[in-house]
């Protein structure tokens, strides 16, 4: 069971989540309470039922349904060049480094529909890299990963990152990456080479690999304390030495189990370098 319901709400909503962690093996109950029960609402709302109860009942005998819950409940925001200044800040600190190195593992740790993961493609790409790079991307959820996959998105959302792909200190145009089609943008193939995505629960799945850049932007924010270790743990453990761990801009490493294992790269911009 959920810790301590303090309504019918929300002991419907631990009931709701317990199932969906017994019968599909995804555990929210860590996820932080007030956000998902406007999630859950929302969800409720959205199917057209009265209760969570019969949310429930639906992913039961539905298991469609679930995928739509597992979107509703999570927040899937991203773009191209979110926070241009991250990127021109590994631009200017992290690309250094990575020149040094024969092989790059990368790792984005929550990449939701791959935004993020183009970017730093494109990044790697006009810094001479990219071929010397794997990327990881995973995600909880299929759906978003679908469209990470697929690399097809709205003209106009492309489009409206220009600017920002330029405060990125990108050095072409950002449409040199992707071909145009009846309102979509296409990414080029070759951009797509190198990356893999896969289906990884930072809840409940464990290390895969050793990297030397791991990317959890914009993730944790919405899990509990108790959670949020859990995950430092599991990307400290699948960093390697000195590599770079990149958290969001509203996130911090601050009372986590390994804040001082960690010397910020560039603390503003949440860069942090694992030191040994
Ligand atoms: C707000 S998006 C962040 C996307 C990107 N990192 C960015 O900053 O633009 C959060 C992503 O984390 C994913 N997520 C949430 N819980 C997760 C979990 N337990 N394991 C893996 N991914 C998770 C969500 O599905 C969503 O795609």
């Amino acid at each position: 069971m959920c810790a301590a319901p303090t309504s019918d709400f929300d002991i419907e909503l631990s009931l709701l989540l317990d199932e969906l962690l017994a019968r599909y093996g995804f555990d929210f109950r860590d996820y932080a309470r007030s956000s998902l029960r406007r999630r859950a609402m929302n969800a409720m709302r959205a199917e057209r039922l009265e209760t969570l109860g019969e949310l429930r009942d639906l992913i039961v005998r539905d298991e469609a349904a679930v995928e739509r819950l597992l979107l509703a409940l999570t927040v899937n925001v991203t773009s191209m060049f979110r926070d241009p200044e991250v990127y021109r800040g590994i631009g200017e600190s992290l690309v250094p480094t990575l020149r040094a190195y024969p092989f790059t593992r990368i790792w984005h740790a929550g990449c939701s529909s791959g935004e993020e993961v183009y970017s730093m493609a494109i990044l790697l790409h006009e810094a001479g890299l990219y071929d010397r790079c794997r990327i990881y991307a995973t995600d909880l959820n299929e759906a978003v990963l679908r469209r990470a996959r697929e690399a097809v998105y709205p003209l106009d959302e492309v489009m409206a990152r220009s600017e920002d792909y330029q405060l990125a200190g990108g050095t072409a145009k950002l449409s040199d990456y992707h071909t145009s089609s009846y309102g979509y943008a296409i990414m080029h193939r070759w951009l797509r080479k190198n990356i893999v995505f896969a289906h990884h629960n930072l809840v409940t799945d464990g290390s895969f690999n050793e990297f030397h850049v791991i990317f959890c932007r914009n993730v944790m924010i919405y899990f509990n304390r108790r959670l949020q270790d859990r995950v430092h743990r599991l990307l400290f453990d699948s960093l390697r030495r000195f590599g770079t761990l990149i958290v969001g801009l509203k996130e911090s490493l601050v009372y986590t189990p390994h804040e001082h294992e960690y010397e910020a790269i560039d603390a503003r911009l949440k860069l942090f370098r694992r030191r040994s």
